[in-house]
């Protein structure tokens, strides 16, 4: 029952892991399963110096890092951790929105800087009753258009393909969505379908009182347009939890007061955090007993 672990992993799943298997951190013949995050995968490499494994477990929704395809033509299944942290990465994605438009993060550095003594700061944005276009309306992006709702947001959304029986209007491309709407949010998956997708034009398509928010990947967005768009103004400000090159942000970014950035941060919660490493082990476990995963990638 030997299983690579690939990375640094939640202390309380490395406690079960080594509790139940025989834990190690280099390829080998007998390894069976491997654990890892969405941040790392496993390289096709990895995957070719260890002739038995048959299992590879995602602790997070996204395994762009992993190459699906490769694993399954050598017998290998794969599975993520869906649903259990849907509702903090909306809750982030909204936090953010709320953040660049009523600019909390920047009132915060202009009362710690003593700013306050000189004046007051300066108008922000209504964020009750804008225009949101959701870019991905999978379950996050369904998780972000509900809590919306709430603030009589106007909802539409781009997918690769029309979601039946939602509420929200559908654009026919990521341009034409942020064509329509205040405030853009981005909630696909990553990988090289969804790579580049918010491009220089769609950016351009956003405008000058136009904002950005982005939970899903850096990849989707095309960030050194996105830098040009900040600096010129051709889009008014983003919030950003996540970057083309982890944990790497782009120099111009951090001078400016009209963007938020956070540290990939989505799914940071101990309740969150918790509930995927209580998934990605009863992933493994059921594999190691049965041969099938608990919630296999599609
Ligand atoms: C985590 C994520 O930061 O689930 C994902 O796809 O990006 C985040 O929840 C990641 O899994 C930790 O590596």
């Amino acid at each position: 029952m030997t299983v690579l672990q690939v990375c640094p992993l939640l202390p309380s799943l490395e406690e079960a892991l080594r509790t139940n298997y025989k834990i190690v951190d280099t390829p080998s013949n007998e390894v069976v399963a491997a654990i890892t995050s969405s941040r790392f995968g496993v390289t096709n490499e990895q995957m070719d110096a260890m002739p038995s494994l048959r299992a590879i477990v995602h602790f997070g929704v996204g395994y762009e890092t992993t190459d699906v395809a490769h694993a399954r033509s050598r017998g290998i299944a794969v599975s993520n951790t869906p649903d259990v942290l849907t509702d903090c990465v909306a809750d982030l994605a909204v936090g953010g929105l709320i953040d660049v438009l009523r600019r909390l993060s920047a009132a915060d550095r202009f009362v710690r800087q003593g700013d306050w003594q000189n004046g007051q700061f300066p108008l922000a944005v209504k964020v009750t009753g804008k225009r949101v276009g959701i870019l991905g309306l999978g379950r996050i992006g369904q998780a972000i258009a509900h809590r919306l709702t709430a603030f009589d947001c106007t909802l539409s959304y781009h997918s690769r393909h029309q979601v039946p029986d939602t509420p929200y209007t559908y654009a026919t491309s990521p341009e034409a969505l942020a064509e329509s709407v205040d405030v853009l949010v981005v909630a696909t998956s990553g990988g090289p379908a969804t790579a580049g997708l918010v491009s220089a034009d769609v950016l351009t398509a956003l405008g000058p009182t136009g904002y950005l928010v982005n939970i899903a990947r850096g990849s989707v967005v095309d960030e050194p347009a996105l830098v040009t768009a900040l600096t010129s103004g051709a889009i008014a400000g983003a919030a950003l939890d996540v970057f083309a090159n982890e944990p790497n942000v782009p120099t111009p970014l951090l001078g400016m007061d009209t963007v938020v950035l956070l540290p990939h941060i989505a799914s940071a919660t101990v309740e969150t955090r918790q509930a995927m490493g209580e998934l990605a082990f009863r992933n493994l476990h059921q594999f190691m007993t049965d041969g099938r995963l608990v919630t296999p990638v599609p």
